[in-house]
């Protein structure tokens, strides 16, 4: 088990009164799994991201990364992020913005990198942008270098807040995809947060249902498509039996 979530409550301190994030949210994460996170904003998803992350640490409940701590596994970076906002480096060419966590995470000619980022760039489809800078990348390929940057210390987990969320539909299909090629190419375990109901289900082998603040899971759907997955999924009658099963699942939640 790669992620082990058991009854963690989160309670923020706010000026208005304490927020009460997760209230006894308990979840397991298998190695090599993608599982999707859904849920009404504000139930607390980025924070339990940010909880596995040892960004933040629980009020209650116990959170394990790979058998130990988050603390630990933030130490060996084990933990890749990727969130909405690509977040890179506008001096930086994309190679630059992809090599950045090798030079601030002590890789130095001791440590050898996990993974080069030229051959990174190529695996995220970008083979050829090596000097382009993030102002002459479209959104998804400024996306893909976040993706790259984040793979580049070879973590065996990736957490993805809302990745694709700021992308047109078109080029988020074609992200999916990539995602897909890159998990089958890495077996990294990916949590992938998202508003989309059709995206959880055609990316996830689990997919968790968030109540609304304090959020706990309040739904597990499983999702039995054939693997690999193919856009043609999207048509066939079980893909619309899952995308119902979570849409009344999520109007429980409400
Ligand atoms: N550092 C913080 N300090 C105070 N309150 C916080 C903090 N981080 C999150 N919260 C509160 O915790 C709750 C959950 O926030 P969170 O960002 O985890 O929700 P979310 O499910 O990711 O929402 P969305 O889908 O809109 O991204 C919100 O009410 C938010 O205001
Ligand atoms: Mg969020």
């Amino acid at each position: 088990m790669d992620i082990v979530v058991r009854d963690v409550s989160m309670v923020f301190p706010a000026s208005a009164g304490p927020v009460r994030a997760l209230g006894n949210l308990s979840l397991d994460v298998q190695s090599g799994e993608l599982v999707a996170l859904i849920g009404p904003s504000g139930c607390g998803k980025s924070t339990l991201l940010r909880l596995i992350a040892d960004v933040v640490q629980p009020t209650s409940g116990t959170v394990e990364v790979r058998g130990g701590p988050p603390a630990r596994a933030r130490v060996a970076r084990e933990l890749g992020f990727v969130f909405q906002h690509p977040g890179l480096l506008l001096w930086r060419d994309a190679l630059a913005n992809v090599s950045l966590p090798l030079e601030v995470g002590g890789w130095g000619r001791r440590h050898q990198a996990p993974h080069q980022p030229a051959e990174l760039l190529e695996l995220v489809g970008l083979k050829g942008f090596e000097r382009a800078f993030p102002r002459q990348l479209s959104g998804g390929m400024q996306q893909r270098v976040a993706i790259a940057r984040a793979l580049v210390t070879g973590p065996p987990i990736l957490l993805m807040d809302e990745p694709f969320g700021a992308l047109d539909e078109i080029t988020r299909d074609h992200m999916n995809q990539e995602l897909l090629r890159i998990w089958a190419a890495t077996r990294t375990t990916i949590v992938f947060v998202t508003h989309s109901i059709a995206e959880a289900v055609y990316l996830a082998s689990r997919v968790f249902v968030f109540s609304p603040r304090p959020g706990r899971v309040i739904g597990e759907v499983a999702i039995d498509l054939p693997s690999p997955r193919v856009p043609a999924v999207k048509d066939t009658p079980e893909f619309v039996r899952h995308t119902a099963a979570l849409r009344r699942a999520l109007a429980q939640a409400a």
